[in-house]
Parts: structure tokens; C-alpha cells; sequence
């Protein structure tokens, strides 16, 4: 059972506006590898300039399509674990909650939390790569880098890329929930990614209480004000328990 510090858990009851950011490490317990683990992580076994770049597209769309397809059947099969749900519970205990993920699993949305603001976009939707730039739901056809019916340019992940910006409105939203919350949270993040990893100081400098809640202490530890170690599946559904 872990204990939390009595001022930190009044601090939350008292606040109306919460701000959560999470990351691969919140979809760790349910299978999902993260990035930069030394040993499981997806860049430690492949080269994102290889998979995840407009220019590894542009040299082999079947090689990325096929990571992609990969990564989303893994995604598929994952159900959401105790963290995904407690964090979906807990948006009802506050008058202002929002949810910004790194993550493109989908496991918020499938916890029931509503309205994620996912900043590096969703597996499971596909666009087209050319200027119609439509985007859609992610059927299986059996085929290797289809091609958009409309204008014949292959079809790609909707997710972003390494070199590519963010949505426009997901970052704006995420910027104006960062600036106007009472408490930030970053939750399995190792915070080395941009303009992601900034949030929490934006909050920061607004005034809001910063909590990290990771595995291990990470590149913004620094900032918290309150750091709590561990399994997120494990330390959130304690969390929403010292709330209620
Ligand atoms: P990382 O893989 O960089 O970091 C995951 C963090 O989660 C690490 O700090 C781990 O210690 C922590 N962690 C692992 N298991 C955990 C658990 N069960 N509970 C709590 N924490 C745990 O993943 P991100 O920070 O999400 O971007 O990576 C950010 C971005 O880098 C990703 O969205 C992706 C990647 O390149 C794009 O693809 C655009």
C-alpha cells in the first residue's frame, strides 16, 4: 500500500482544474513496449530514421507500413490495464480534466476516458501521404502500403513522425490545459521528447503543482514538486482510491 503525503492528496481534493500527460510507460502493463527501454524499448531494437521518418516512407512505404501494421496488432490485442481505467475514473472527481497522451494505442479511449487530446496521433487511423491528405479508419485489405482511392498516393499512419509537426489544434488544446490547471501530472514519460516535455513547465510557470508518477526518476524530474516511483497500473488505481 503506499502512503501519500497527507498535504499532497488534500492539495488534489482541493483542486478544480487537473492536467494529465502520459506516455509509453502507461501502457507498459498492458504489453506495450516503450521507446527508450535499454532492452524492450522500440528504438533500442530499430532505427526510427528507418521506420518513422517522411524519408523512410518516401524510400520503402511497404517496410514502414508493415512496422506500423505490426505495432497496431500489438495495439489491437492490449486490453487497458489498472492505470488506463483509474485515470478514466478520475476525470469525474474534478470540475476541469484533461487527458494528453503521447501514446497512439488508443487505451485511454478504451478505459472510457473521454476527449484525449493525443498529441503524436492515433495507430489506427490511416491518411493518405499526398496533398488530398484524407484521413480514416484503418482497414485490413491484406495489402502492403495500399494506395488512396482518390488521388493514388500511398496511404500512411495517422501518427507524427520524426521531422513533422504536431496537430495544430491537439497542441493548442494541450497548451491551454497545460496553462490552466492546479496540478500537472506526467505520468510514464521519460520527457525527453518536444514540444511534449515542455508542458509541465508551462504549468509550472502558471503556478500549477507538478507531479511525476514513473518508474524511474526521468529528464524532468527535476521540476516536480511531489515524485512518486513505481508501476503507474499500480500507483494510480491507489491514487483514486485516497480521493474518493
Ligand atoms: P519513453 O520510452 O521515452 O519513456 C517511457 C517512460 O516510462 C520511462 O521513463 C520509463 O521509466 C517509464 N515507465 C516504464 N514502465 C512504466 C510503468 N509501468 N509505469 C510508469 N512508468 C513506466 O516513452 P515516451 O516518453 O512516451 O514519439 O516517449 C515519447 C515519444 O518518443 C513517443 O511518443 C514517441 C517516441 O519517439 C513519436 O513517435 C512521435
Amino acid at each position: 500500500m503506499i502512503t501519500f503525503p497527507g498535504e499532497f492528496i488534500s492539495r488534489l481534493k482541493k483542486a478544480k482544474s487537473i492536467t494529465v500527460l502520459t506516455g509509453a510507460g502507461v501502457s507498459k502493463e498492458s504489453g506495450i513496449p516503450t521507446f527508450r527501454d535499454a532492452q524492450s524499448g522500440l528504438w533500442a531494437k530499430y532505427n526510427p530514421e528507418e521506420l518513422a521518418s517522411p524519408d523512410a516512407f518516401r524510400r520503402n512505404p511497404r517496410l514502414v507500413w508493415d512496422f506500423y501494421k505490426d505495432r497496431r496488432t500489438v495495439a489491437e490485442k492490449a486490453i487497458p490495464n489498472p492505470g488506463h481505467f483509474a485515470l478514466a475514473k478520475m476525470e469525474k472527481l474534478f470540475d476541469t480534466f484533461s487527458l494528453i497522451t503521447q501514446n497512439v494505442d488508443g487505451l485511454h479511449a478504451r478505459a472510457g476516458s473521454s476527449s484525449v487530446i493525443e498529441l503524436h496521433g492515433n495507430l489506427h487511423r490511416i491518411k493518405c501521404s499526398g496533398r488530398c491528405a484524407v484521413v480514416g479508419q484503418w482497414v485490413d485489405e491484406g495489402l502492403a502500403a495500399p494506395r488512396c482511392q482518390k488521388c493514388g498516393a500511398f496511404l500512411r499512419v495517422d501518427v507524427v513522425w520524426f521531422g513533422e509537426s504536431l496537430p495544430a489544434a491537439e497542441l493548442e488544446k494541450a497548451m491551454l490545459a497545460s496553462q490552466n490547471c492546479d496540478v500537472f501530472f506526467s505520468i510514464g514519460t521519460s520527457g525527453v521528447v518536444q514540444p511534449a516535455a515542455s508542458l509541465g513547465l508551462i504549468a509550472r510557470d502558471r503556478g500549477a503543482v507538478f507531479v511525476e508518477i514513473n518508474y524511474e526518476p526521468s529528464a524532468i524530474s527535476r521540476l516536480a514538486d511531489y515524485k512518486i516511483y513505481g508501476e503507474s497500473g499500480t500507483i494510480l488505481p491507489q491514487l483514486l482510491q485516497a480521493l474518493l
